[in-house]
Order: C-alpha cells, then structure tokens, then sequence
C-alpha cells in the first residue's frame, strides 16, 4: 500500500457556491474532477495533515463511490483520524454536532441538499471547518485558488475499499477509521436540550397525532432512532424514511410545492395535529399544523419567544440573529426581550462567527433553515424537537401558537416566489437594472407603499472585519414592509431570480388573511420595479412558497 501522485489539471470552474461545490452527477464523475477539488481542499487547509476528520453524506447518487475516493485521498494526504457514517450516512447537522463534539479539525459533507439526485441528479461537496460550521467566504476562496493551480493529486494506491456498512475500525497507511453510528453523537445532543419524557407522553398520549416526512433522504435513520425507538411515538408517525439514492424521484425540499404527500395529509381530512419534513442532507425543516401552514420566518420567531419553557434555553438568550431576505418577526421578538437581532446575508456561514463569540443563541432563514448555537449549522431534527416541546408544554395547537404570537408581536406577511431556470443573461440584466434604478426610488409611492430606503445589502462582519456587497437588493416600504431581489447561489442549472417579499401588520391590524392576498398589491409593485415578466419571459414564478 502507497501513496501515489497523480498528475492532472485545473477545471476552471470550482469556486463554491451558497453552500459547498454543487454540480450535476456527470460533472463530478468526469476523470479528477473530484479528486481535484478535494486535494485542493487538503492543499489549502494546513491542518488536516496530522488532523482529524470526519467524512459522510446524504445517501444520494455517488455517495459511496465518492466517500472511498476521499477516504483513500486523506489517508494520502497525511490525515491521522478519519470518521466515516455508516453506510455512508451523516447528516449535515450530524456531522457539525460530530466535528465539535470530538474536536476534529474538519468534516467533508457529500450532499446537494434539497436538489435532485440520482445518475441525472445533482451531487455537492461542503467542507465544514474545525467549529464545526461551513467554511467561511475565505475557506471556499482559498480552496477555490488551489483549485486553479493544481498539478497532481494524492491517493492510497491499491487498497480495498472500505465496508462502509459494518461499524468497526482499522487502518489504511498512517491513517486510523473508523465507520461510526450516524445517530448516537446528535441524539445524545438533542437529549440534552429538550424534555424527551415530555414529548414522549404527549406522542404516546391518544389526543395527539404526528407525522414526519424524511423524504426518502438521510434524516431517515435518525427520525426512527429518535421518534421510534427513543420518544416510542406510535408506528404511522413516520414516513419515507429509509434514504434512496434519487430520492425516490423526490426534489427532497421541504416546502409546500415539493412535500406534496405530507402536505396532502395535513391539508385531507382528519389530518394529524403536527406536521414536519426535513431536506436531503437533513439541515432544513418544514412545519405544519393541522391544515396550518407555518412560515419558516414566524417558525424561527415562535422558538424565540418561547425559548424559556425548553430546557436547554431556559437560562436565557444571547442574541437572535436572520439572513437579510427572512422576514423581520425574529426582530420583534429580540426587542421584547431586549436582545440584539444580527441581520446576515444569506447562507448559514454567516451565522458562524456570531455563534462562536456567543453573540447570538438562535437564528434563522426564510429558506426553511433554523438552528442555534448548539452546532454551526441549521438542523432539521432540532427545529421538530424544539416545536414538540412547546406544544407539549402549553398544550396548544399549532394554529393557536402562531396566532398568538400574531397578536403579540403583529405580523409579518411573508412570501418568496422563485423563478428557476431562467436564462442567466436576462437574470444578471433585471439585477443590473435593478441596481441602475434603485437609488432613485426612494420617496416614490406605488399604491399604498412609499419607499423610504432602498440599497444593496453588504455586510460588514463584526468580528473578522470583512465585508460581503451585492447580496440583494432591498426595497424598504415606511412601516416595515420590504420586497428584496436576489440571484440563488446554489442552482446548477440557469439562473433562479428570488424575489421576497414582506408586509408588516401590527397587532392591532388585520392579522389572519390568507397571505399572497395580503401581500398582492405589493408583489404587482415588484413586477413593476424590476420587470419581472417582461426580463424573465416567465408570467409567474415556479415556486411559491
Ligand atoms: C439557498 C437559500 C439559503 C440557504 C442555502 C443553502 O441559497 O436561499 O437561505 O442558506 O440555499 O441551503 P440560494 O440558492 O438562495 O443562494
Ligand atoms: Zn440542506
């Protein structure tokens, strides 16, 4: 067994995105593209040779084969610990809880989240740093530099693979693995946050009925260890939770376009009384009440508010913070408690830093994404758990728990509407227009909406001192409310044009209609602003959520 050099040469077109390198399934099997973006990964990060690591992924398309090329690639690259799921299986909170909880100097997460998988699916590669979080703007960079230089990459030669699906241990050149439970780490975790005889008596109690939807992707496993076998909730709580390859031909993304079977259930007849689905790589959450939808913006608010009947939070919090596009409900909560509310731009990588000087204790985004500072990334699972205490707590429905924040904090009317696919051209000319035109609307009135601000979001990081521009550009209403353009960072295909778009109503305001018609003359203003149909050629958007 030796190392081997293989000589190869750079694709030019590795920067990662949003979150990690996101490609279709063929452009990652092509010869060395794999192999050259994770040398460039060892090449850039110093501390991974004589380090430790932790490796596993969603369970999609190529998973497996991928995992024994890194697993042989960091045993020639000098890596001295190697943790690998079984089965190939971590989830991507899983392994941030893993990183942490062992003090290794980084994980590699193979997932594309909630895109599509199989042969003609999608496939990403993260890297997660030693606090356990994804690799902030100057990681991805230097990666991404190395990437452009390379010449030759380092694997074990002639070594067998390893058995990915038997826990156990050994050693491949001066490398030890070993093949862990994907579980135990994170549900020992969510043990210690919340109240599990609690949530376990109201699963087990016959006036309260669950349903969660794994999507066919990796919360799977964990959604039965902790649902099943530990909170004993009653068989027919849980749905497609065995990960497939593809999905079974599912978009595993927990919204009301693509969770279409659970939201069949919770919007039929004698739905159950809680509702939840989590993405492909286990980091997103959705939730719903019975024929209740809940926005991931007021979701994040509701945790908040409510934070002191959970025992992991019960001493109080530091700070909240949200990306810049999710809806301001997390604000008013800060402000009752007298907290700071940080505002990021999008992509939980922001949220690192501000979680490692224990500034801020829960945070969120309008993308179904929430968590807190007990990892350094947004965990699915955590959120369902977090909800399950509440209502085990006060009793309540869902519907009653956000209708009564409403009445207390007012409401933030929230919509996002996606247009994917579209030609990149015409996405880069409507936000170029956009940033011609914006400085000029400010005092303009469209309806019943003046606009008092309107900018392109850039954030000045408080602690490292870096500055991120372009990241949306915000149209500020008098009275709080917003509409906010950005291109996706995370698409592999065309251009997707997000537009978000808010309307705040105080408590004493009308508070329970139905929200694409509380928000319908404000998303005519953002047709008109950014000309939305003429650009895109697209008379609605392909995903409301
Ligand atoms: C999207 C979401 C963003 C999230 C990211 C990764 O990024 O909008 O909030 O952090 O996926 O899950 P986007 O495609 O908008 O760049
Ligand atoms: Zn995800």
């Amino acid at each position: 067994m030796e190392v081997i050099t293989v000589p190869t040469a750079p694709f030019h077109d590795q920067r990662p995105g949003t979150s990690g390198l996101r490609k279709k399934v063929q452009q990652f099997q092509q010869p060395n593209y794999l192999e050259n973006f994770i040398q460039s990964i060892f090449d850039s990060q110093r501390e991974l040779q004589d380090g430790s690591l932790v490796v596993g992924g969603d369970g999609r398309f190529y998973n497996r084969q991928a995992l024994q090329i890194i697993i042989r690639m960091a045993a020639a690259n000098g890596v001295k610990k190697l943790l690998v799921g079984q089965s190939g299986i971590l989830s991507t909170p899983a392994v941030s809880c893993i990183i942490r909880k062992y003090r290794l100097n980084g994980g590699i997460i193979l997932s594309a989240s909630h895109n599509p998988g199989g042969p003609e699916g999608d496939f990403g590669v993260k890297f997660n740093a030693g606090n356990g979080g994804p690799a902030p703007a100057q990681v991805t960079e230097a990666i991404y530099q190395e990437s452009l230089n390379i010449s030759r990459y380092r694997i074990m030669d002639a070594v067998d693979d390893i058995d990915l699906d038997r826990l156990g241990n050994g050693t491949m050149g001066n490398m030890q693995w070993e093949v862990i439970d994907p579980v135990s780490d994170y549900l020992e975790l969510m043990e210690r946050l919340f109240d599990f005889d609690r949530i376990a008596s109201q699963l087990q109690s016959s006036r309260f009925r669950m349903i969660y939807d794994a999507m066919n992707a990796v919360t799977g496993p964990y959604a039965v260890a902790i649902f099943n076998r530990r909170l004993r909730a009653p068989t027919g709580s849980l749905q497609d939770c065995t990960p497939l390859e593809d999905f079974g031909g599912l978009h595993p993304d927990p919204n009301l376009e693509y969770a279409q079977k659970l939201v069949n259930i919770m919007f039929g007849d004698r739905s159950p009384d809680f509702g939840a689905a989590s993405d492909g790589d286990g980091d997103r959450n959705m939730i719903l009440g019975r024929r209740f939808f809940v926005t991931p913006s007021d979701s994040v608010a509701i945790l908040a508010a409510n934070a002191h009947l959970i025992p992991g939070y019960r001493q109080g919090l530091a700070g909240l913070a949200r990306s810049m596009p999710t809806s301001a409900a997390l604000d008013r909560v800060a402000d009752k408690l007298g907290i700071s509310c940080y505002e990021t731009p999008t992509g939980w990588k922001f949220f690192g830093d501000l979680l490692d000087a224990g500034k801020v204790s829960i945070c969120g985004e309008e993308s179904f994404g929430t968590s807190s500072s007990h990892i350094r990334e947004k965990d699915g699972l955590w959120a369902v758990l977090f909800w399950l205490n509440i209502l085990a707590v006060t009793g309540k429905s869902v519907q009653e728990t956000v209708e009564s924040h409403w009445k207390e904090f007012g409401r933030n009317y929230y919509t996002r509407h996606d247009y994917e696919g579209i030609d990149p051209d015409a996405a880069h000319g409507l936000m170029e227009y956009l940033r011609s035109t914006f400085p000029s609307l400010p005092g303009n009135r469209y309806g019943s909406y003046a606009v008092e601000q309107a900018d392109d979001f850039s954030y000045l990081d408080p602690f490292d001192g870096s500055v991120t521009e372009h990241q949306g550009i915000r149209i500020i209403f008098a009275g709080g409310s917003r509409i906010v353009f950005r291109l996706s960072g995370t698409g592999t295909q065309g251009a997707t044009l997000r537009v978000y778009i808010e309307k705040y109503e105080d408590k004493t305001g009308s508070l329970f209609e139905e929200a694409q018609q509380a928000l319908a003359e404000l998303i005519a203003i953002a047709d008109r602003l950014a000309g939305i149909r003429g650009k895109t050629g697209r008379d609605r958007p392909s995903v409301i959520t």
